[in-house]
């Protein structure tokens, strides 16, 4: 795992907008899975940048992590219209290359199975773009998710639509209890995991994550599995990790051919 403490949470999108560029330079029809919240907005602004100086990823095909469940279709804050605000439609990826778990007919059940099928068709992620839970989720896997699940029905913690409620006018009781997510074990599955984090609300899960044992009840920590881990935090989401210093001073000393 590969963390790297950046001055300030813009830099950690250039360092992950550059490494999203390399991808979509070898390889045009690259797959990226894409987090929504607040985190991984950096991220998008600079690859938005990117293509206005050039890049293409029109024909990049993009899965979201998760899905609020009982919203209706269009609704601002379901995390399929806010992704295609804040970096599809930008960046000129079309609606049909962007896949979201949604409900229909079939129900719930074959719904996420055949999210699945639809990573697994699109040849896997090859580069996924996670946030992470102050209580130490990734998706939508809340405390006590298998570590090797799959896409599934999850019910949110309190904690986790406390710290939603900002989306939806600050009421929690609109907030949905229920949502779909990729499993643990779909995540695990992308080729190139980057995970970013700002500020000390996220400090104590980034530390349980990056430092702390392999445990269900910080579902993070199972990023520690993976061969090909990019943590990019700021000072305060670093503010708890004992090998900061480390950290630091690796990434200074990085060999110039060596990318993220
Ligand atoms: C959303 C997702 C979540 C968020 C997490 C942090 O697609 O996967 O795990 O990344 O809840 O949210 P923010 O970034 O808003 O603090």
């Amino acid at each position: 795992m590969e963390i790297v403490i950046v001055h300030d949470i813009a830099e950690a999108g250039s360092i992950a907008g550059a490494a999203i560029e390399r991808l979509v330079t070898a390889n045009p029809t690259a797959v990226l899975g894409l987090a929504t919240g607040s985190s991984p907005l950096p991220i998008y602004d600079d690859v938005i940048q990117r293509c206005q100086t050039g890049l293409r990823v029109e024909a990049v095909t993009a899965f979201t992590l998760d899905e609020y469940l009982g919203l209706p279709v269009g609704h601002p804050e379901s995390y399929r219209s806010f992704i295609k605000r804040v970096f599809t439609e930008p960046v000129g990826i079309a609606d049909e290359n962007l896949h979201s778990p949604a409900v229909n007919d079939e129900g719930v059940e074959a719904l996420c199975e055949s999210y699945e099928r639809q990573i697994e068709a699109a040849g896997g992620i090859d580069l996924q773009i996670l946030g992470i839970g102050s209580d130490g989720h990734i998706g939508f896997n809340e405390p006590s998710s298998s570590l090797g699940s799959r896409t599934r029905i999850k019910t949110l913690v309190t904690e986790t639509r406390q710290d939603n409620a900002r989306f939806f006018g600050g009421n929690l009781d609109q907030v949905p209890t229920h949502v779909v997510t990729q499993g643990i074990g779909t995540i695990l599955e992308a080729r190139h995991l980057i995970m970013i984090a700002a500020g000390e609300s996220k400090a104590r899960a980034i530390a349980a994550a990056v430092e702390g044992p392999l445990s269900a009840m910080v579902p993070a920590s199972a990023l520690q599995l993976h061969p090909h881990v990019t943590v990019l935090v700021d000072e305060g989401a670093a503010s708890q990790l004992k090998l900061a210093d480390y950290y630091r001073s690796t990434y200074a000393t990085k060999p110039d051919w060596q990318s993220i």
